[in-house]
């Protein structure tokens, strides 16, 4: 969603606004602005993409050496110029941009701006003009005072024409990053925007105030007291940002996988055995739980309906896995012997959030399993796993999804130790599947492979509707892979349980519905084998997905591709990389936006 960034330093500002911008873009956006201060406040947005920006921005010349930045995806009016961040004040005094939403807007312009006339239909407005209109020439009081009454989230930077050495930067549940650089620093809503300038970065905290200068940064907590803050250094680099000569970022992670595997392994494989040093769960502990939640939105949510099936066969604890945006409105059955788990990726996901929340609220201990260090779930969490996948640009997950799942079958092993519910053999048989799991999923991934993928992709370009289908983790891989393609390709896609399709879906089967059949999984490949037949008898082509020997299978489908065998416990994580590159190749031949999909954010921080 919206992606802020603020820069001040002795460098024109312009470019560094609009390459961090560039560098956010990622999160999904509608149009883009920045504000910057030279003899008085200098301001350019454009609907669209960041070029139409840029090209508004090509003849300007623009000195100055303080600004802020934004790149909006509209909730409150529709994509506009005159919606676009910054927005100002009527005595054009502030510039602000804002991620969030202030949710008591209407009211405060009832209460304190009905003589403003407004420039837009945003709620991020009444935040500048409040500030025009309470200021005494006190900025820290004027912005206090402003904070004082605004509900909802949000993160703020504001630039105020009377400093021209001064960002203020604030959040309250949304994310907040700054830069630390020399003779210049640097803010921002997400650390790609940061990378090519500094690795030091500070994350605030919610109700803290940040005065960014050009020689330093001074943190003050709600009540004014100077506050020494933390400087962490960002273990990616500046190309973990970059294409690195892929076409797509979406391709580029598909193909970091194996090494995503590789980094997790190494960090929490030792002598064989699995750890986590950061959690302090003993026996007694891990006996205690009775039941875990599991609760995420989209691919995470698939992730958890695959953990699902690893943490009940392995540790031996009931699982109910819920989409994050349903489970609170449901009042489930929760108490201290509950283990939640809120899975994302971004770890800014408001609907995530609020069903932590949720679980907190109802005396449970919650592990966070996310990607992005210090995000609001792993804030807010008892426990947190990060996935250490590197920057995830592509809108369509994929390697932080298949991390999620080595996660959770980590957890799950180490959870079934603690609890002496698996033995010795099955232990050391499982975590050496697992690493051998980089090396069969490169295999997927060699150069004749790939052109088959891309092949078979070829056959979609043309379908409407199209169904995935499987059992039990077959069928939780068909659900992501139909995801992948709908997100990408725009292509109508279902994923059935393959033993339900005859009590209805069966009827929409017919030689124009494709049908892409998971029969990877040994236990029901007989019954899926059933199921493909009666969907063979109504004509429809039929691509396979087994493991390499599978039998029969290749006199009853159009198509078979066959994958490396491994142990059937771990080859979800093996299958969905096809299905991620066939959503892939059948964007690509069908000229879709495939990093950027239309209507799609990255991260969604609004429930
Ligand atoms: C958005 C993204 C999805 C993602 C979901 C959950 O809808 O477009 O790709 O799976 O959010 O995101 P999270 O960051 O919580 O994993």
């Amino acid at each position: 969603m919206c992606g802020i960034v603020g820069f001040i330093g002795v460098r024109p500002a312009k470019d560094i606004l609009l390459d961090g911008l560039a560098k956010l873009e990622y999160r999904g956006y509608d149009s883009a602005g920045i504000a910057v201060l030279e003899d008085g406040l200098e301001v350019e947005k454009s609907v669209g993409k960041l070029a139409n920006l840029v090209e508004k921005l090509k003849d300007k010349e623009l000195n100055a050496t303080i600004g802020i930045g934004h790149t909006r995806w509209a909730t409150h009016g529709k994509p506009s110029d005159a919606n676009a961040h910054p927005h100002t004040s009527a005595n054009k005094k502030f510039a602000v941009v804002h991620n969030g939403i202030i949710e008591n807007y209407l009211q405060l312009k009832e209460d304190y701006l009905n003589d403003v006339c407004f420039q837009s239909e945003t709620d991020t407005e009444v935040v500048a003009q409040l500030l025009g209109k309470f200021y005494d020439g006190n900025l820290e009081e004027t912005v206090r005072r402003v904070l004082a009454l605004l509900k909802g989230s949000y993160t703020l930077v504001i630039l105020c024409s009377d400093y021209p050495d001064l960002l203020i930067a604030c959040r309250k549940a949304n994310p907040l990053v700054l830069g630390v650089g020399e003779g210049e620093n640097f803010i921002a809503s997400d650390v790609p925007a940061l990378l090519a300038y500094t690795r030091n970065c500070i994350y605030p905290n919610d109700g803290e105030l940040c005065f960014v200068k050009r020689e330093g940064i001074t943190i003050k907590d709600s009540e004014g007291k100077i506050i020494e803050p933390k400087i962490k250094q960002i273990l990616w680099n500046a190309e973990a940002v970059e294409k690195n000569g892929y076409e797509h970022y979406m391709l580029k992670e598909i193909h970091e996988q194996p090494d995503a595997f590789r980094r997790m392994l190494k960090n929490r494989l030792k002598d064989g055995k699995v750890y986590f040093e950061e959690f302090t769960w003993n026996k007694e502990q891990a006996k205690k739980w009775r039941k875990i939640h599991i609760v995420a939105c989209g691919t995470a949510y698939h992730s958890g309906l695959v953990g699902r099936t690893v943490f009940e066969k392995l540790a031996k604890i009931p699982v109910e896995v819920e989409i994050a945006s349903e489970f609170r409105y449901r009042e489930p059955m929760l108490d201290e012997d509950t283990l939640v788990i809120a899975i994302s990726q971004s770890g800014e996901t408001a609907d995530t959030k609020a069903a932590l929340e949720e679980g907190k609220s109802k005396g449970c201990k919650v592990l966070a399993l996310t990607n992005v260090v210090d995000s609001a779930v792993a804030r807010e969490a008892d426990y947190v796993f990060y996935l250490q996948a590197g920057p995830e640009i592509s809108v369509a997950s994929t390697k932080a999804y298949t991390t999620m799942l080595l996660a959770q079958y980590l957890l799950a092993i180490y959870l079934a130790d603690l609890r002496e519910c698996i033995s010795q053999d099955a232990y050391a048989s499982l975590v050496h599947q697992l690493t051998l799991l980089p090396q069969y999923a490169e295999k997927i991934m060699l150069e004749e492979n790939l052109k088959q993928l891309a092949k078979l992709a070829e056959e979609y370009h043309d379908t409407e509707n199209l169904f995935f289908v499987g059992r039990g983790m077959d069928w939780a891989i068909a659900l992501e892979g139909s995801l992948k393609l709908k997100e990408i390709s725009y292509i109508h896609a279902e994923a059935y349980a393959a033993g339900e399709l005859k009590h209805g879906t069966l009827a929409l089967i017919t030689d124009k519905t494709p049908v892409i059949a998971l029969a990877v999984q040994g236990k029901t490949y007989d019954k899926t084998l059933s199921n493909i037949k009666e969907i063979k008898a109504r004509d429809a082509k039929v691509l396979a997905v087994v493991k390499e020997g599978a039998e029969q299978i290749d006199k009853v489908v159009d198509k078979v591709l066959y994958l490396p065998a491994m142990d059937d416990m771990v080859m979800p994580i093996l299958s969905v990389i096809p299905l991620q590159l066939i959503a892939y190749y059948t964007a690509k031949d069908r000229g879709c936006s495939i990093d950027q999909p239309r209507n799609l954010a990255k991260s969604v921080t609004v429930e």
